[in-house]
């Protein structure tokens, strides 16, 4: 299965990639967190990237569609890959397609979740990630058992550099204008499936589910 998770900033892409992940064995492409693994290494990649992330803004496209086709050549996402913030603009979508040609593989579906700005605001500034597994925790909705501490791995949970409100804006405003026009690039081809994705996590990955169930089948 070659899947593509669309939504705005903390509409739970993340979240729900991680669950098709554990059910599918399927491989999760997240470009903001190679990008963020850069960063931490302080690579000359990590170092570019970060420049606009904090701004709120788009990395520019040469580089981001450089290294997913770099990801996507390898052995793991041979039987299926999750794409998670990648394509986020016409241009990469358009990339995107062309690597897939290439490779004679297409996508089964655009998993469009949808949530409104007031609440994804809320998501954000109250999102800490899990600084060695990735795990994404919510102050409001899915606390840790322990304060500061990963559930899973033990691991220091942090607040993203660009989850300040005002970043995050920012984040929304570049999405309404750059990504939101791939609804209707995907819709052309059919393959868009929309996820209320205002409901509570649980519900959200049975709507997952049922779809990428009924594409299996
Ligand atoms: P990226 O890391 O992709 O961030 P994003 O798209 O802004 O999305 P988020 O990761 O913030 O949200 P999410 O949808 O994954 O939500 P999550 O599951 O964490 O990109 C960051 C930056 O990198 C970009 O701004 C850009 O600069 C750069 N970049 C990346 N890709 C790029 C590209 N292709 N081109 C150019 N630049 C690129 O959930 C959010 C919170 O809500 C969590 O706290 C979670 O616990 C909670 N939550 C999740 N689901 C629910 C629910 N159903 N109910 C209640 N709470 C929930
Ligand atoms: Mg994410």
């Amino acid at each position: 299965m070659n899947l593509i998770l669309l939504g705005p900033p903390g509409a739970g892409k993340g979240t729900q990639a991680k669950r098709i992940v554990e059910k599918y064995g399927i491989p999760q492409i997240s470009t903001g967190d190679m990008f963020r693994e850069a960063v931490s290494k302080g690579t000359e990649l990590g170092r570019k990237a970060k420049e606009y992330m904090d701004r709120g803004e788009l990395v520019p496209d040469e580089i981001v569609i450089g290294i997913v086709r770099e990801r996507l050549s390898q052995d793991d996402c041979q039987k299926g890959f999750i794409l998670d913030g990648f394509p986020r603009t016409i241009k990469q979508a358009e990339a995107l397609d062309e690597m897939l040609d290439d490779m004679n593989k297409k996508i089964d579906a655009v998993i469009n979740i949808t949530v409104p700005d007031e609440e994804i605001v809320k998501r954000i500034v109250f999102r800490r990630t899990c600084k060695s597994c990735g795990a994404v925790y919510n102050l409001i909705y899915s606390p840790p058992k322990v304060e500061g501490k990963c559930d899973k791995c033990g691991g220091e949970l942090y607040q993203r550099d660009d989850d300040r409100e005002e970043t995050v804006r920012e984040r929304l405003r570049v999405y309404r204008e750059q990504t939101e026009p791939l609804i209707q690039y995907y819709s052309q081809k059919d393959i868009v499936r929309d996820i209320d994705g205002t409901k509570n996590i649980d519900e959200v990955w049975s709507q997952i589910e049922g779809v990428l169930e009924s594409i299996r089948s």
